[in-house]
């Protein structure tokens, strides 16, 4: 009796090992993420990942903010799912054709594109194109000198993309801070997190249309008079902005870097930058304006382990968000298009 009772648990036991080191959980099962994920399954997942990502950097090195910037889109609408990296065609558009992922650069998809395939040499099937993403941003923020923290596995990826929901749930570069608050909020944000993730403008670059309502034909915010720039903004960095983005509506390609002193490297910079002026977005100057932003916005510029701490910490809540398992989901054979075949409206 004993013996049958010993048996029992001994094989309860290798069930539920074995069902955790599976990439296809029991349909409908919610499986919380694990960082050994592909133990078992693609033991070399996170080599590969990380030598394509630092290969495509090394060609491209704006891939790295391309991909953070990607990410953060694809968690925020309906979660870390890969639903922005579904393409649009004949039939449907998909997340990524919304007006706001318009200029989401095709570097940062290339990169995923480009690990998904040595992937699918190693262990085709097993890995998700949500894991890839994220991974893929863990390994660019290191790379390009800021923190290392976790990165959880075992995401799904998503069976639904559409255009609808992506510019209501984004935050756009005329939000005031009272509605960043809320947007970040309502995902489970508070507002030193919003501040810290904020500091991913730290890389990368804005396309002038983002920022030309603060260099031209600008009127202050409470009279309405006239003034040459936003009075926020550093003089002369507002007017090199007029003149580097003075064609903008002729070549609307025409960016400026969102940390115009360290552009490629990740660093607390940015926040250094919205001191003196010098922040690109309205909604970045806005969080060294607004009282409740701007003691954290000190804190990070003047402590850049405090600033790495909590970023890596937000980072890696945010690459839990919504995140779907199960038969919520699929690991797709490709990136931009469903198993089952491609994009199709939902009604
Ligand atoms: C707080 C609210 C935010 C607003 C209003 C905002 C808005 C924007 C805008 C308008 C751009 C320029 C896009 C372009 O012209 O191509 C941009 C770029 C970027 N954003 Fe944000 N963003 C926010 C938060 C975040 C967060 C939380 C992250 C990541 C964790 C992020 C990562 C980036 C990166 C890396 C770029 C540069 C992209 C590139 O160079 O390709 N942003 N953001």
């Amino acid at each position: 009796m004993r013996l049958s009772l010993l048996l029992l648990v001994v094989v309860a036991a290798a069930l539920i090992i074995s069902w955790a080191g599976a990439a296809s959980p029991p349909a409908g099962g919610k499986q919380p993420l694990t960082p050994d994920f592909y133990k078992q399954t693609c033991p070399r997942a996170e080599r590969i990942i990380a030598e394509v990502i630092q290969s495509k950097q090394m060609e491209n090195p704006t891939t790295a903010a391309g991909v953070l910037r990607v990410f953060f889109h694809d968690c925020f609408v309906g979660g870390c799912d890969a639903s922005v990296l579904i393409a649009s065609n004949q039939f449907a558009k998909s997340e990524h054709d919304a007006e706001i992922n318009l200029s989401l650069p095709g570097d940062a998809f290339d990169a995923v594109v480009r690990a998904k395939l040595a992937l699918e040499m190693e262990c085709p099937g097993v890995v998700s194109c949500a894991d890839i993403l994220s991974l893929a941003s863990g390994v660019l923020v290191t790379l390009t000198g800021g923190p290392r923290y976790p990165v959880p596995l075992g995401r799904r990826d998503s069976l639904s993309s559409s255009p609808a929901a992506a510019d209501a749930e984004l935050p756009h570069s005329n939000f005031t801070v009272d509605r960043l608050i809320q947007m970040f909020g309502a995902k489970g944000f508070s507002v030193q997190e919003l501040v810290a993730l904020s500091g991913a403008h730290t890389l990368g670059f804005s396309h002038c249309k983002e920022f030309a309502d603060r260099i031209f034909n600008y009127r202050d915010k409470k009279d309405g008079k006239p003034e040459p720039f936003d009075p926020t903004m550093n003089p002369s960095f507002a007017r090199g902005l007029q003149g580097a983005c003075k064609d903008y509506l002729k070549d609307p390609t025409i960016a400026a870097f969102n940390d115009i002193m360290t552009p490629g490297k990740f660093d607390n910079m940015y926040f250094i930058n919205l001191e003196r002026g010098l922040g690109l977005l309205d909604t970045d100057e806005e969080l060294w304006t607004d009282p409740r932003t701007k003691p954290l916005v000190q804190l990070y510029a003047s402590n850049s382990t405090k600033f790495f701490d909590d970023f890596g910490r937000a980072m890696e809540k945010l690459s839990l968000l919504g995140v779907k398992t199960g038969a919520e989901g699929e690991i797709r054979r490709r990136c931009d298009t469903y198993n089952h075949g491609p994009n199709m409206p939902t009604n």
